[in-house]
């Protein structure tokens, strides 16, 4: 067995808290990629126990501060963990058959490196480190285990381990089924009340944006307290979801009432399930889509002056790294200043970002900036996170990456959007 000795500056790392060690604080080490190893201090004492990367500039991801080796009792306990929050939470229930949600969330859930979303009797995985390549079929047969014992059926097991992570750790990408029937692409699940078609082998991420379920349902209620406020009924509602992926924001609005839904994404794939979907639901006749360039569409229409009661922006990651952080800001700022002048009076925007780059004060400086730049007065309502299943742990503020900002643009006094930007005395003919 390897071990791996810290520096005195990783050792000091470590006991302020942080479970992820970089290399340049490792002192002698030996160790094979992958490998689970004991974390010793220089004076050979067992800090804990931690997997090993042999290439990524980040070498050690803690799975414990204790200095006993984790056994398969530990995994075990570690998985029934994240099923008994899942559970708690309502996402895990085995008399709902067609339920979607993740299992285990990588780091945040203590099980580094690899992820296990549910859908209906399908997982779907995914190893973002070498140490998760190894450890996949031995923690999958626990998982499975646990699974069955609670009384679900797994009828197959995909391993999507495709994400751009791997290459972090020089890992090829992968995708294949471990378990059940390969010619098995769609199948259908439930959410809120919708009952819409996943892709499991060509979808984004594992098929599905699950963290987003929470939002989708809050933005759902927008479509009603349109009408509590009198703004306007929810069946003279209409929404903009833009970068819909699958639509599910939109055939959530469309379920809640409202009059018509127009869906945009630049996925034609993405598009036809839309369609599917909005069928499946009964939805059809409210719900539209179209394949765009979305920057571009929108301000299209700013510039032949649409408008909309609710306009939801869920784009995709625009700062992947810190050096990106400028450009993506201003990109925002672009997108979320649209979204406001696309606003009837009274209306609701959602804007959400996933850069972890970009943290919550710098979304809110853009949110800011760009309810200024439309001459809106808009109201803060919240901004939410990800839903309970993608845990976000305070020691790793990586995990934390989804902000949904909720937003009320002001019915009456001091609204100038842009159909109504009164005259100054500078430019008043008078
Ligand atoms: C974060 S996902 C949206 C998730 C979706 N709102 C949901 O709840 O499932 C971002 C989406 O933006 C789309 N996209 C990326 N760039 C785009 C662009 N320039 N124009 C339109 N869509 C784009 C992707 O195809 C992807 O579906």
């Amino acid at each position: 067995m390897g071990q791996v000795l810290l520096s005195a500056r990783g050792r000091r790392r470590l006991l302020e808290g942080h479970p992820w060690i970089y290399r340049s604080d490792l002192g002698k080490t030996e160790a094979s990629p992958g490998e689970l190893v004991p974390v010793k201090a220089q004076d050979g004492g067992v800090l804990g126990w931690a997997l090993y990367s042999c290439s990524s500039k980040l070498a050690l991801r803690m799975v414990t501060r204790s200095p006993e080796q984790p056994n398969r009792a530990f995994w075990e306990a570690r998985i029934q963990r994240c099923l008994d929050a899942r559970a708690g939470a309502g996402l895990l229930d085995p008399q709902k058959p067609a339920g979607a949600c993740r299992l285990i969330g990588g780091d945040a859930d203590g099980l580094p490196g690899l992820v296990v979303d549910r859908y209906a009797d399908r997982l779907v995985l995914q190893c973002g480190t070498e140490a998760a390549d190894k450890m996949r079929d031995f923690l999958l047969e626990i998982l499975l285990t646990q699974l069955t014992s609670r009384g679900f059926t797994i009828q197959g097991v995909l391993d999507r381990s495709d994400a751009t992570v791997r290459r972090h750790e020089e890992l090829e990408s992968r995708v294949e089924w471990l378990m059940g029937e390969a010619s098995m692409g769609q199948l259908m699940v439930d959410e809120g009340g919708l009952h819409y078609a996943v892709d499991l082998l060509g979808g984004h991420k594992t098929g599905h944006y699950l963290d987003q379920r929470d939002n989708r349902l809050r933005a759902a209620q927008l479509v009603r307290e349109l009408g509590e406020r009198g703004f306007c009924q929810p069946q003279e509602a209409r929404v903009l979801d833009v970068f819909s992926y699958d639509g599910l924001f939109g055939l959530l609005a469309a379920k809640a009432g409202a009059k018509d839904v127009l869906c945009l994404d630049q996925s034609a794939s993405a598009g036809e399930r839309v369609l599917a979907n909005a069928k499946t639901n009964g939805v059809e006749d409210v719900v539209r889509f179209e394949k765009v360039n979305a920057m571009r569409d929108l301000g299209r229409r700013v510039d032949e002056g649409e408008s909309w009661d609710i306009v939801i922006l869920d784009p995709p990651a625009f700062a992947r790294s810190k050096q990106e952080l400028g450009g993506a800001m201003r990109g925002y700022g672009e997108l979320f200043r649209r979204g406001f002048q696309l606003l009837n009076k009274g209306g609701f925007l959602v804007a959400a970002s996933c850069s972890y780059n970009m943290k919550v004060d710098a979304f809110h400086e853009v949110l800011v900036k760009s309810a200024r730049d439309a001459q809106a007065t808009a109201h803060l309502l919240d901004i939410h996170g990800a839903s309970s299943d993608h845990p976000r742990r305070l020691d790793l503020p990586e995990t934390d990456y989804l902000k949904c900002a909720f937003i009320r643009v002001e019915p009456s006094t001091g609204f100038v959007g842009r159909y109504e930007i009164p005259a100054t005395s500078e430019d008043s003919e008078e």
